[in-house]
């Protein structure tokens, strides 16, 4: 069966990527607390994420997702966020989530492949980060990517009491 034409020999430009990824604005500032409330039953304040914006070791990095709009004007719709900081030759994982209705179409994966492609290209070559350990979603995607556990902190979210699993990738 002959093969259809793909974009190169067709000359067409290739499709775009599902997602685009820029820093966040602070004219993101609502739509990042929606998906951050949505997300967590502690989520953090706004005031809180938006000192990260201005901290100079911590990246806000936000996925969007453009379609047409009505007339086909393009609208961006913001489908999730990670926070991360960067400190010497370490990425660490603060904060990641997707809005309710995008989950399961990668938003969450290529954020954070997005982020160990940045901070690997500034020098890094660990990411850390810690997670609950009630957290299944959260644990499975980060094992997807190649996240290992190394260790638990007991007692680490006080709120809940629960303990965190702390996780390593070597970048
Ligand atoms: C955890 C979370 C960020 C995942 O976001 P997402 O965009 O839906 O994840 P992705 O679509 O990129 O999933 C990538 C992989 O992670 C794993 N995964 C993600 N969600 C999962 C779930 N609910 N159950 C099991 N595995 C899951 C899967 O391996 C998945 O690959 P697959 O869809 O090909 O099977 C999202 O559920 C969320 O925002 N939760 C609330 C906030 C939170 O807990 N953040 C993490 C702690 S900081």
């Amino acid at each position: 069966m002959r093969r259809p034409p793909d974009a190169v020999e067709s000359g067409l430009p290739p499709p775009p990527p599902p997602f685009t990824f820029r820093r966040m604005r602070i004219e993101d500032l609502d739509g990042v607390m929606a998906i951050e409330k949505d997300g967590f039953a502690h989520p953090w304040s706004a005031d809180l994420m938006q000192r990260e914006m201005v901290h100079d070791w911590s990246t806000i990095l936000v996925a969007t997702d453009v379609r047409r709009g009505p007339g086909g004007a393009a609208v961006e719709d913001l489908v999730g966020f990670v926070v991360y900081w960067l400190v010497h030759d370490e990425l660490h994982v603060l904060n990641v989530a997707t809005a309710v209705k995008e989950r399961r179409r990668g938003v969450a994966r290529a954020l954070l492949v997005e982020a160990a492609s940045r901070a690997r290209k500034a020098g890094a070559v660990l990411a850390t980060l810690e997670v609950r350990r009630s957290n299944a979603a959260a644990l499975a995607l980060y094992r997807d990517l190649g996240y290992r556990q190394v260790g638990i902190r007991t007692n680490y979210y006080v709120d809940e009491g629960e303990d965190a699993i702390v996780m390593v990738l070597d970048l």
